[in-house]
């Protein structure tokens, strides 16, 4: 599928788990009959896809809809319309448990560590959740002292409860959880977004070593870029429901190509000089109403290149070059104006100590 983000990939059934045209609307309001109904476009047709051993960064500000992106991928909200697949497979062929279980090859970390571990259990409990009712030789104990070690964690944790543990322990379980299956998957939203800076490194770190041992794919959900580029193989770039831009993290982050992207790395310090000449764009206006989007273009509120057809026409998310897309109307006349003269800024990708 054309649109469909991948940067080691464009055939759809070699996604370990893919979103196609996945659109998520919340209803609000108290209409009683649907028509009178407002909803929020969560999520407004997105399409990408996860393989193993690899990371997607989904990066956008608060409210874009990443959050509800990961759950939808997960079945714990349904989606309004599009596909959520897995191995090729459409999931609502699944039962709701079954979607959200896949026997464990589909598991996430979620954004707030403090909300999404049980406090009436114990390290042993939270971590064993994902196995139970699974079949097999019962050797939890020892499966879950093994992943408590992976993550950094003694087995003098087990028995503790959430209360007991640091914002950085208790991100660690949440990992411990999270792998204990043995998944191909993780969807991790905001994984260090709650931790003090110094901690969010060594999670991050840990993150990235994991992947090197066990070939997981992540789907990595920021809303800060540098995080993106530390941990991804590729980027898809989210504004109000909608992928804007997507593609390899080095030549993304190089040569970004969509006004929003530009926007969003100007506005994250990156200790650069030629960097920040390239990409000096102020950020400005507010996200914009998840009830109303904008009309055409859903930057065009925002954007110091909006053009009238910006307001009217909506662009479509088109190849750009090769492995790279683009929504915007003028991306190319944009990026010719910005760049002439400024020569060519190389950064490189995933880095990994
Ligand atoms: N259960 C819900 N009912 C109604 N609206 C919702 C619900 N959950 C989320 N939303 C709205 O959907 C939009 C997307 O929310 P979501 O939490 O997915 O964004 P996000 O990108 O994860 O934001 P953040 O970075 O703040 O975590 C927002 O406008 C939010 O207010
Ligand atoms: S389509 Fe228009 S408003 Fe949208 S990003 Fe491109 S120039 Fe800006
Ligand atoms: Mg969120």
């Amino acid at each position: 599928m054309k649109d469909t983000v991948s940067r080691a990939s464009s055939t759809p059934e070699e996604f370990a788990v893919e979103a196609r045209d996945l659109r998520v609307y919340y209803p609000v309001g108290r209409a009683l009959l649907r028509r009178g109904r407002n909803f929020v476009h969560a999520v407004d047709g997105v399409s990408l896809g996860v393989n193993v051993a690899q990371t997607l960064a989904v990066v956008g500000e608060s409210g874009c809809g990443k959050t509800t992106l990961c759950r939808a991928l997960l079945g714990l909200v349904r989606p309004t319309s599009g596909m959520v697949l897995y191995r090729g497979e459409n999931l609502r062929h699944y039962v709701r448990g079954d979607t959200i279980n896949l026997k464990g090859k589909l598991q996430m970390v979620f954004q707030d560590p403090e909300s999404s571990l049980n406090p009436f259990m114990d390290v042993r409990q939270i971590v064993a959740e994902p196995l139970r009712n699974r079949s097999g030789p019962s050797n939890t104990d020892e499966k879950i002292s093994e992943v408590l070690d992976l993550v950094g964690l003694s087995s003098e944790f087990l028995g503790r409860r959430p209360v007991e543990l640091s914002g950085g322990q208790k991100q660690r379980v949440s990992i411990a959880r999270a792998i204990v299956s043995s998944p191909e998957v993780v969807l991790l939203d905001e994984p260090t977004s709650a931790l003090d800076v110094a901690v969010q490194s060594q999670i991050l770190n840990l993150l990235v070593r994991l992947q090197e041992v066990y070939g997981i794919g992540y789907l990595l959900v920021t809303h800060n870029i540098a995080v993106a580029q530390f941990m991804s193989d590729s980027i898809a770039i989210m504004y109000s429901g909608k992928i804007m831009e997507s593609g390899p993290t080095g030549e993304l982050m190089a040569r970004p190509m969509h006004p929003y992207t530009r926007t969003l790395i100007e506005a994250t310090p990156i200790p650069d000089p030629n960097v920040r000449n390239l990409l000096k764009i102020s950020v400005a206006g507010e996200p914009p109403s998840a009830i109303h989007p904008p009309s055409g273009c859903r930057f065009h509120p925002r954007c110091p290149f909006a053009q009238e057809r910006c307001r009217t026409d909506e662009p479509a998310l088109r190849e750009i070059l090769p492995g790279r897309t683009v929504a915007c109307h003028f991306a190319e006349e944009i990026e010719t104006s910005l760049v002439s003269g400024g020569g060519d800024v190389v950064r490189t990708g995933k880095t990994t100590s």
